[in-house]
């Protein structure tokens, strides 16, 4: 491309050599020649070719209420499939282990109950995937216009770990991210689980979000900070909408070029056909009204087996919803997280644009302070981390983190029903945070 505008001869012995290709195979090559054209027509074709990248030949397609698309696509045509490190990936359909904790003695146990227990996403409404596919919902060429750039779609746009050891609120709030957190930190852990009240919190600005995650990371390297990430959110500029989603993400060198959300890059290998990353969740909690929640679980199998022995790309972060099995992410994606994590963290992030110099009325979970508790306010609830005997078990010294308390607060506690829990969030602009 950059000899094709150097020389006024040189281009126009390209074109006529282009007009004369184009001539005569036109009726074989319909779009031929949409990639000679000016750079908007490269950037169409940009997006066209990530398009085909993304969206695998679908099995069955279904149209969903809420507008997307879902794919039912082959299991082992998937996209953690184009992953370089995942050629010969042998996919894994169960784990081998499951870690049981404290919440689940009173586990509903016949079989109406837990069937009560599965995930219910929008577009079950109009379909199911079949045995041996998974639901991906299918990119449209809309979302991927509405992204910053081609390479960076789906990715987020900076380190938003919050960082509770820094100080510094510059470092803790790249780019007016606002978080309301707690962690534990200073062992080593192999996964966490909690469970999480559903919401629909407001976003003023197009470019703003409001999510409810979870964060399994291990940063001892800070150029490489890696991450396993997993809960809701409400991302217009990526979904084109404003519903509560369930999402994941991972990276292995701190957002650089790494990772991304769902399955928008190859890593996650998903095995269930029930629930599509990046789908709609609903209902969601009302305030004042019923509480709608999720259970999300995150596990590493730490193998026994002598350090020589062992094959360290062998183990495999799995993932589950409430009863259901999601995946994995193979180790092999990460370089630090590959045995263990440094630091757990669990709350809520929203962006702040500052946009008319104020801050804006985005809201974090419910859109109200923790203070004012059950039925109105966010909540983690039943918190656990899984040590390293594979057992998952409370906490040991929780700490948490408001950057800006008198926009978005934080409050933990324990009791026997919620063992370890907290209320988060908060409506961002009001007469305490301007
Ligand atoms: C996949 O298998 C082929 C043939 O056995 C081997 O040459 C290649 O290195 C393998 N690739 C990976 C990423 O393991
Ligand atoms: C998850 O399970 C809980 C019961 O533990 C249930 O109340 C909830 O509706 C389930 N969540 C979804 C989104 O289906
Ligand atoms: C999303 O919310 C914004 C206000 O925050 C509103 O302007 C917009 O119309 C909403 N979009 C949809 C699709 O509902
Ligand atoms: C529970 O909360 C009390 C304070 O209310 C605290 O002293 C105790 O350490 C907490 N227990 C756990 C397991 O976090």
């Amino acid at each position: 491309m950059a000899t094709w505008v150097s020389g006024e001869s040189r281009r126009k012995r390209v074109r006529v050599l282009l007009f004369l290709i184009s001539f005569y195979l036109m009726p074989l090559i319909p779009f031929s020649c949409s990639a000679a054209e000016m750079p908007i027509s490269r950037h169409k074709l940009e997006v066209q070719n990530h398009l085909k990248r993304l969206n695998k030949p679908a099995v069955k397609s279904i149209k969903s209420p809420d507008g997307d698309i879902i794919d039912c696509v082959h299991a082992s045509n998937q996209p953690a499939f184009d992953h370089p490190s995942l050629k010969n990936h042998t996919i894994q359909m169960r784990p081998s282990f499951h870690p049981e904790g404290l919440f689940d003695k009173n586990k509903a146990t016949t079989k109406s109950e837990q069937s009560s227990n599965s995930i219910t996403q929008l577009w079950h409404f109009s379909g199911r995937c079949p045995e041996g596919t998974i639901p991906i919902r299918r990119t449209t060429k809309d979302d991927i216009l509405r992204a910053s750039s081609v390479e960076r779609f789906g990715m987020k746009k900076h380190t938003t770990i919050p960082q509770p050891h820094s100080v510094n609120p510059a470092a803790i709030n790249p780019g007016g991210h606002e978080h309301a957190i707690a962690y534990v930190k200073g062992d080593k852990y192999y996964g966490t689980k909690a469970t999480i009240n559903l919401w629909k919190p407001n976003t003023q600005q197009p470019n703003e979000f409001s999510l409810s995650q979870l964060w399994v990371v291990e940063d001892s390297s800070s150029q490489d900070v890696n991450t396993i990430e997993a809960g809701w959110q409400v991302l217009p500029y990526f979904y084109g909408d404003n519903n509560t989603r369930l999402f994941i993400y991972w990276t292995s060198d701190s957002y650089q070029s790494t990772g991304c959300y769902n399955l928008v890059c190859s890593g996650f290998v998903q095995t269930n056909n029930q629930i599509a990353l990046g789908g709609s969740l609903s209902p969601v909690s009302a305030y004042s009204g019923s509480q709608y929640d999720i259970t999300i679980l995150v596990w590493k199998v730490k193998t026994n087996v002598s350090i020589y022995l062992r094959d360290p790309t062998d183990g495999k972060w799995w993932m589950q919803l409430n009863d259901s099995v999601l995946g994995y992410w193979p180790s092999s994606l990460f370089s630090y997280l590959a045995d263990s994590a440094s630091m757990i963290e669990w709350g809520g992030e929203v962006t702040n644009t500052e946009s008319f110099g104020q801050h804006t009325s985005t809201q974090m979970g419910s859109g109200h302070f923790p203070q004012e508790g059950n039925g109105k306010a966010s909540y983690f609830r039943n918190i656990q981390v899984i040590d390293g005997s594979n057992n998952l078990k409370a906490p040991n010294g929780i700490s948490t983190l408001a950057m800006y308390a008198t926009c978005y607060n934080i409050l933990s506690g324990n009791n026997s029903d919620w063992g370890n829990y907290f209320y988060y969030g908060g409506p961002g602009r009001n007469p305490n945070c301007l």
